[in-house]
C-alpha cells in the first residue's frame, strides 16, 4: 500500500506540537548541559529527551523507516535507502541555553536520498514551517510561503557561521564583502527560515546531514538552491561545507570561489 503523506503530515505535525509543549515545560526546570566536542558544542538533557520523544513517535508513525538523529537515539545509517527520517531534537543548542529563543526542532524526511517532507519548528515564535513536494507547496503554519526574490548576492543579506568568517573559510570574507552585509543567528533552522522569508538571500554554514535535511527540502520547494560551497549535491551521511543561496548569489559566490578571491 502507498503511503498516505497527507496524513502522515498531519501526524507529524501532532508529534511536533507535542514535542514543542514538552520543551517549554522543561525550559521551566534548571537545565543539565554538557560539553560535546568542547565548550562551543552544547548538549542538554531537553535535547535528548526530545529526540527520545520524537523517534519513538516516528516509530509509531512509520515503522518501517530508518531515523537518524543527532543525539544518537535512532539507528545507525550506512547508506541512505528507503524512507529516513532526520533529527535535529534542538537547533541552535547554544541559543536554547543562553538565550531561551532562537531554537529549532527539525526533521527531513528523504525517500532514496530524495526529500520529501521537511519541518522546522520556531520553538519561541509557534511557527511551524512545513512543506515539500509531497504536499506541492511550503507553509508557515497554515500560511503559504512564496518563493524568496532571485536576488543577485550585491543585493541582500548573507547569514553565516561565525567561526567560517573568522577564518576565511572558502573566501569568506570577500563573499560578505560582495554581499550587502553578514547577519549571524547561531541555528541553522532559523537561518534557514530566514532565507525562506526572503529576509537573507543565502546562509553558509558547516553542516551535518541534522542541520541541513529539513531546510534542503523547503528551500529546493521554493527554489532556492542547497548544495556544497562548489555547486555539488549534499552528501547526506556526512558533514558539508553548505551553501544556501539564490540561484543568481549561488551563481555570484561559485564565482567567487572559482576565480579564488580574497580581500
Ligand atoms: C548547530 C547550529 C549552529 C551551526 C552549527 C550546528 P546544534 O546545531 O545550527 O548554528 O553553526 O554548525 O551544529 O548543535 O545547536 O543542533
Ligand atoms: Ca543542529
Ligand atoms: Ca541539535
Amino acid at each position: 500500500m502507498s503511503l498516505d503523506w497527507q496524513q502522515l503530515n498531519q501526524d507529524v505535525t501532532a508529534l511536533l506540537k507535542e514535542a514543542r509543549q514538552r520543551v517549554l515545560e522543561k525550559m521551566q526546570d534548571p537545565l543539565t548541559v554538557d560539553e560535546k566536542t568542547g565548550r562551543k558544542d552544547l548538549v542538554t538533557n531537553v535535547d535528548k529527551g526530545n529526540e527520545q520523544f520524537l523517534i519513538t513517535g516516528i516509530r509509531r508513525i512509520d515503522p518501517d523507516a530508518k531515523v537518524l538523529g543527532e543525539e544518537g537515539f535512532g539507528d545507525q545509517l550506512t547508506d541512505i535507502k528507503g524512507r529516513v527520517w532526520i533529527v535535529d531534537p534542538i537547533d541552535g543548542t547554544m541559543n536554547f541555553v543562553k538565550q531561551q529563543d532562537n531554537f529549532a526542532i527539525m526533521i527531513g524526511i528523504y525517500q532514496d536520498g530524495v526529500g520529501q517532507l521537511g519541518y522546522i519548528y520556531d520553538v519561541m515564535n509557534d511557527v511551524l514551517y512545513h512543506g515539500g513536494p509531497q504536499l506541492g507547496g511550503v507553509w508557515a503554519n497554515q500560511d503559504p510561503i512564496k518563493a524568496p526574490t532571485n536576488l543577485a548576492l550585491r543585493d541582500g543579506l548573507i547569514g553565516a557561521s561565525g567561526p567560517l568568517v573568522i577564518h576565511d573559510v572558502a573566501h569568506m570574507q570577500a563573499i560578505v564583502h560582495a554581499s550587502a552585509g553578514m547577519r549571524i543567528y547561531g541555528s541553522a533552522g532559523i537561518e534557514m527560515i530566514n532565507v525562506m522569508r526572503g529576509k537573507t538571500l543565502g546562509y553558509i554554514s558547516h553542516l551535518k546531514p541534522w542541520d541541513f535535511a529539513a531546510g534542503q527540502v523547503l528551500l529546493n520547494t521554493l527554489g532556492v538552491r542547497v548544495s556544497t560551497i562548489d555547486g555539488q549535491p549534499l552528501n547526506m551521511l556526512s558533514s558539508n561545507l553548505v551553501l544556501v543561496a539564490t540561484e543568481k548569489a549561488q551563481r555570484d559566490i561559485l564565482q567567487i570561489e572559482e576565480d579564488d578571491v580574497s580581500l
